[in-house]
């Protein structure tokens, strides 16, 4: 039975979960949600599809919510989606989710969440190495549960506490986000190597002659403060000490590569 997982990560835990369900099922393939910007139309080629991104303020990224106006999924047999987050109680993205598939008549089988670090470095700390290593292990024995239910086409949307203030938070977040870049610096220790442009998954970013300009379409991924070689980036005042986070199996250029699919989606109108 085929699988299309739609995916979207800024510092690796989302995209090192899909990658774990691709090598667990048989068939399937990863697409980057942030290649298919341009499409007008997304039509996905298997009968089961999966959505895997992160949590950001108890509801979806914004660009994923973008990319579920366009995804067509019609004759699609099975919906699941993989949510991962920082706070073990956070929940929201799951019925947020549910109810915009319903909207357009498909039905969510069935959504997971998974703790994994918490990249929220202007807001939290970063949790000790030994509660990462907790949540990786944690994360090694969900995977094969969910691939279980998935692969026999099983029903179960997991709860979490709180889902209720998800509105209240998310909208207000929705609102402003675009021009949250507006609280980053730059510190001389700057080298320009451009990276910060080019991990941005929305083209954000324009290189000016030495130093990184951000253009007010942000969509607070922190892919760029937290990838940044030189930890140059800054997002107000209380990230200044912080250690930067990525995912240990995932690469800067996979990251990157997220903006080019490895080969173009074959069902997507991107004229
Ligand atoms: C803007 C933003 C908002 C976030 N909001 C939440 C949240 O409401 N609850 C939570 O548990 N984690 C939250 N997080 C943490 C991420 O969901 C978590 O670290 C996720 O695994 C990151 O995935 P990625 O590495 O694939 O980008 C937030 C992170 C960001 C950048
Ligand atoms: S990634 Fe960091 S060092 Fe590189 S250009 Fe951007 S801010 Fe400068
Ligand atoms: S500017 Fe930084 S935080 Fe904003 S979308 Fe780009 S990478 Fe993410």
């Amino acid at each position: 039975m085929a699988t299309t997982i739609y995916y979207f990560s800024a510092t690796g835990n989302s995209l090192a979960v899909a990658k774990k369900l691709q090598q667990q099922l048989d068939d399937c393939r990863l697409i980057p949600i942030a290649s298919l910007a341009n499409a007008r139309s997304i039509k996905p080629g298997g009968e089961t599809v999966g959505f895997v991104f992160p949590l950001y303020y108890m509801g979806i990224p914004l660009l994923v919510k973008d990319f579920l106006e366009k995804i067509s999924l019609d004759g699609v047999r099975y919906i699941f989606a993989v949510v991962t987050k920082g706070n073990p109680l956070a929940g929201g993205a799951i019925p947020q989710l549910a109810k915009i598939m319903k909207r357009w008549k498909y039905r969510l089988d069935a959504g997971f969440y998974i703790t994994l670090p918490d990249n929220y470095i202007p807001m939290l700390n970063l949790p000790r190495e030994a509660e990462q290593r907790k949540q990786f292990q944690a994360c090694e024995v969900k995977i094969p549960q969910i691939v279980k239910y998935i692969k026999t086409n099983a029903r179960l949307k997991e709860r979490a506490f709180g889902s209720f203030l998800r509105p209240l938070i998310y909208n207000r977040w929705a609102a402003n986000v675009r021009n949250s870049d507006r609280r980053f610096t730059v510190e001389d220790s700057c080298i320009s190597c451009g990276v910060c442009e080019q991990v941005c998954p929305v083209n954000n970013i324009k290189m000016s002659q030495t130093e990184p300009e951000w253009l007010h379409h942000c969509e607070e991924c922190l892919a760029c403060l937290h990838h940044c070689p030189k930890q140059a980036i800054q997002c107000g005042k209380s990230t200044k000490k912080k250690p930067r986070y990525r995912h240990p199996e995932v690469l800067v250029a996979e990251i990157v590569k997220q903006k080019t699919a490895a080969s173009p989606h074959p069902l997507s109108d991107q004229s």
